[in-house]
């Protein structure tokens, strides 16, 4: 699949950041499929639903309008949501909501048309393996817990808010768990992604990287 980069792994591993990054750089579309699991998230929360509720979860997936603009914000209905769905509530759920097999026919549905529409780096868990196993570049990208706590953590704080690294390595280490260990598109590596380990590299570096071997410079 011509035009098309791929990119999955654990959270905080640097996959958005660098997909941003590259899609600019290439005059690609970015595809954030993590937004969009987080965009249900938020309306099943608000509608009070039971996160054991599949039927109603697919339900909502099934009914709600979702969006990106050009600079990658994510619109529910409408409704700029690309702050609101990174709340502390919706972290909690997600995996909850993407474990669902109905929830994601639909929005695996969705990621496939996109790419079939546009030049697009998409980045997710279940990218490389089942929405665009096909894709030009597949990679992964990982980086130690510690550092990803890390990374978050400096993402916080720099929001000026308050934060405790250990509830924050805590919960990307249950969000791991139960993101690789789910019956449907569970995270892992693909065997033809190649796998970058971002634990001791710059934003920059990994970008370098990723630019020469799409290049064939290696
Ligand atoms: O915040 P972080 O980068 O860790 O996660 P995200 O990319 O925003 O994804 C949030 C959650 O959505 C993940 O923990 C997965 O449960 C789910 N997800 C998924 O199942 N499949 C994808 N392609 C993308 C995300
Ligand atoms: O999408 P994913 O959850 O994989 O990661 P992200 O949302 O892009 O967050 C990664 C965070 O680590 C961002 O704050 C980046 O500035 C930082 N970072 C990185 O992405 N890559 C590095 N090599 C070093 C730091």
């Amino acid at each position: 699949m011509k035009n098309v980069i791929a990119i999955d792994g654990p959270g905080g591993a640097g996959k958005s950041t660098i997909a941003k990054l590259l899609a600019k750089k290439l005059n690609y579309l970015h595809l954030d499929t993590g937004a969009m699991y987080r965009a249900i998230t938020l309306a099943a929360l608000k509608e009070d639903v039971d996160f054991n509720n599949k039927k109603l979860l697919t339900k909502i997936a099934k009914k709600v309008n979702i969006s990106f603009n050009e600079n990658g914000e994510i619109f529910l209905n409408s409704k700029n949501v690309s702050e609101e769905i990174r709340s502390s509530k919706v972290n909690e759920h997600v995996s909850q909501t993407a474990a669902v097999k109905g929830v994601r026919d639909i929005l695996v549905n969705k990621q496939q048309q996109l790419a079939r529409n546009n030049k697009v780096v998409m980045d997710g868990r279940d990218i490389t393996t089942v929405v665009l196993p096909e894709a030009e570049h597949k990679f992964f990208l990982t980086a130690s817990l510690n550092e990803r706590a890390k990374r978050r953590y400096e993402e916080v704080k720099s929001k000026g808010k308050n934060a405790d690294f250990e509830e924050i390595k805590k919960s990307i280490a249950r969000r791991d768990k139960l993101d690789s260990e789910r019956k449907y598109s569970p995270l892992k590596q693909a065997e033809d992604a190649v796998l970058i380990d971002t634990t001791n590299l710059t934003i920059d570096e990994v970008l370098k990287k990723m630019i020469s071997l799409i290049k064939g410079e290696f």
